[in-house]
């Protein structure tokens, strides 16, 4: 089911999200860096994925994990050069596979020589690059500042972390002196310049980009109409210049970010999506327990698979390095459930490093590079039961975060070999999914039953799977089409007289006769 509407490449993507500081390191300083991943990109593609989403990895003092940048256009030194970069885009290339980086046009570091400039008292191209007041102590509504530190009389705001100033875009309704409307100089120039950006990356050979905080440039936007124009400029330039370059955002509203030109946009562990309800609240729907509830979450899927168009561009990720590993609340099994799941819906899925092995969140770290309680889902990749889980040769005292006490049984090489890991469960989901254009990333979707069992049809012009997930451990019944099981997870199912009846703990897809 072919579209015109987006790069072609997207129809069959499976993304691998790769946080740079603890994937590979190839020099043994403790920090993972490019050449790193490209040791590992036959990995990723026998996993199955063929795409990478790559984590910020330019020039930054680092206190929010890279996501403070100081300069856009150059590879942090800790990962390697500029021409290394352009070196793993060619190797992703050459193996058929696609790489997105990171893109943070919000705000940037409190270090970054724009900030620095836009501090000083006299006037200068950078001035109106950064949202200040007109006074320092002037009272900004939902926003923190930062104060005391300009030359210039005046605050600024900030836009996630007190050392990240954010960058001016204009306010889609103008209530102060200091707001400047959206097509005001300086928004303007914010705009082009980081459109000049995403050129310069486009132009080494990067296939787009997954958009920070995407829906939060302009300000004083409640029903996001200012950042849907913002970004539909973007998508017009990309049209003419980069057609196949793909968008994904950090928004969290499909409904919003698509009509602002995204390609896709990502249900998030906050906002109005429900995600957490699956995975990570008290009773999450895939645990055994049986306790959980997915109405909520089913509702506004649906309800944004409509306004969407039908499109299904709604990537569920397994996890990222914002949130706690799946691990955290469920065990293998249900985790298998989980994936069963999440490799059969529409969008593309994006598998967090790490979680196709069942990697820990570890609760005991202290806060790295401003991660706090995302800390514990950062650790070292887990390669094998060599040093340091084979992330790094350097001495355990110098690895960006120490290894999870649980690599010697928990890692790539050991997970391989057993018929019964998660890893391998996945693989054979990924190739079932690739089989079948129906489980596709744009084939459609028809929730049958959102309690104990999960149901839902996927479907294309050629065939209709039906798939059964009961992660509770209790039997569950109900009412299918005449089919043939193709994928039994679990204890199976049983299908007689129209009635599938499913074990607890169990899965299953259905291929329906035409
Ligand atoms: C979202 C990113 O995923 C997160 O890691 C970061 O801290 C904030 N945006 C700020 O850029």
């Amino acid at each position: 089911m072919k579209t015109k509407d987006r790069p072609e490449w997207l129809d069959d993507a499976l993304f691998y999200e790769i946080y740079p500081q603890s994937f590979m390191d190839s020099n043994n300083d403790g920090i993972g860096d490019i050449q790193g991943i490209i040791k590992k990109l036959d990995y990723i593609k026998d996993l199955g994925c063929n795409a990478i989403w790559l984590n910020p990895c330019f020039e930054s003092p680092f206190y929010d994990a890279g996501y403070d940048v100081t300069d856009y256009y150059k590879v942090a030194k800790r990962y390697g050069s500029n021409e290394d970069l352009k070196q793993l885009f060619d190797q992703v290339h050459k193996r058929n596979m696609h790489i997105i980086l990171d893109l943070v046009p919000g705000h940037t570091s409190v270090e970054h020589e724009w900030f620095k400039e836009s501090m000083k008292a006299e006037r200068n191209i950078y001035t109106d690059r950064y949202v200040w007041t007109d006074k320092v102590w002037e009272p900004i509504s939902g926003y923190e500042a930062i104060r005391g530190y300009s030359e210039r009389n005046g605050a600024a705001i900030v836009n996630f972390f007190s050392h990240q100033p954010a960058l001016n875009y204009g306010y889609y309704k103008v209530r102060k002196s200091w707001q400047q409307p959206m097509d005001a100089e300086g928004p303007k120039e914010t705009l082009k310049e980081m459109m000049k950006i995403m050129k310069f990356w486009l132009d080494m050979g990067c296939d787009g980009f997954r958009v920070d905080m995407a829906g939060s440039l302009v300000k004083n936007d409640k029903e996001g109409q200012g950042n849907i124009k913002l970004w539909q400029q973007v998508r017009s330039f990309l049209i003419k210049e980069y057609p196949e370059a793909v968008m994904i955002s950090e928004w969290g509203e499909p409904d919003k970010s698509l009509k602002g030109g995204f390609h896709m946009d990502f249900l998030l562990h906050f906002g109005p999506s429900h995600y957490n309800d699956l995975f990570r609240c008290k009773n999450p729907y895939f645990s055994s327990k049986g306790k959980g509830n997915c109405k909520k979450f089913v509702r506004k899927y649906v309800e944004n698979y409509e306004k969407t168009n039908k499109k299904g561009l709604i990537c569920i990720p397994s996890g990222n390095h914002d949130m706690v590993r799946l691990s955290k609340n469920l065990g293998k099994d249900q985790q298998k459930l989980a994936f069963a799941f999440l490799l059969s819906m529409p969008g593309a899925p994006f598998i967090y490093y790490g979680d196709e092995i069942g990697m820990e969140y570890n609760e005991e770290l202290p806060s790295k590079e401003g991660a706090y309680e995302r800390t514990g889902s950062r650790t070292p990749m887990q390669w094998d039961d060599s040093k340091n889980a084979g992330f790094s040769e350097a001495d355990k005292s110098m690895l960006y975060l120490p290894v999870n006490k649980s690599a010697k049984k928990v890692n790539v090489k050991s997970s391989l070999k057993d018929p019964d890991s998660l890893i391998n469960e996945i693989k054979k989901l990924i190739k079932l999914r690739k089989k079948h254009e129906a489980l596709l990333n744009n084939g459609n979707i028809e929730f049958i039953n959102a309690a104990y069992p999960l149901c839902y049809e996927r479907y294309s012009r050629e065939e209709s799977i039906t798939v059964v997930i009961n992660p509770a451990d209790k039997e569950e019944s109900i009412k299918v089409k005449k089919g043939e099981i193709i994928y039994s997870l679990g204890k199976g199912a049983m299908i007689k007289d129209g009635k599938c009846t499913i074990n607890g703990k169990s899965a299953v897809f259905i291929k329906n006769e035409s």
